[in-house]
């Protein structure tokens, strides 16, 4: 499945607010690891397709969970550890408020809360945070690691089985990413 960045729905108003295109190219520009890896591009597609889904279904907000999905490990620089990504992912969000989205400001607030804590698996009683945070987990298949519901919000951990069916399956998804 080839995922259109610039064809999913959205409102209007939100549609106006975001720059994608220059966005994904800002974001893979700086990325410093393998896009094909375990945190690059195709991971991030699997991230937006479950957050969109989830937050559609809580009446989360759409746009602040996709640039979650864009964002949240775009600052990692190890595969396997680095601790401070999601702070320089929060920080590098900040960045770029006013050049390529204008949030207000619960939803940058949102986003880059959700950014910086993402991999502490903590809950959240916000929809729009949860629903970002469930969307990541739902994708632990892709190292060999079954999703557990105790991480995850009820709606999330509707999706255990098909995530993880997602996560593993190959070929992986290809990104329709802009060059
Ligand atoms: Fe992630």
């Amino acid at each position: 499945m080839r995922i259109a960045f610039t064809t999913h729905r959205m409102s209007l108003s939100q549609s106006l607010e975001v720059d994608r295109r220059g966005l994904l190219l800002e974001i893979r520009s700086q990325f410093s690891l393998d896009w094909n890896g375990h945190h690059g591009g195709h991971h991030w597609g699997r991230v937006r397709q479950h957050g969109l889904t989830i937050a559609r279904r809580r009446g989360a907000d759409l746009l602040v969970v996709e640039l979650f999905a864009f964002l949240h490990d775009s600052q990692r620089a190890d595969e396997f550890g680095d601790p401070g990504h999601g702070e320089r992912g929060a920080e590098y969000a900040r960045s770029l408020q006013g050049r390529y989205f204008n949030l207000s400001g619960d939803q940058l607030y949102q986003l880059t809360r959700a950014i910086q804590h993402h991999s502490g698996g903590q809950k959240s009683t916000n929809a729009t945070i949860q629903s970002c945070w469930d969307a990541d987990r739902l994708d632990l298949g892709r190292v060999g690691i079954r999703p557990h519901p105790q991480y995850l919000s009820p709606e999330g951990g509707r999706y255990i089985e098909s995530a993880y069916r997602w996560s593993r399956g190959s070929p992986r998804r290809d990104l329709n990413w802009p060059t």
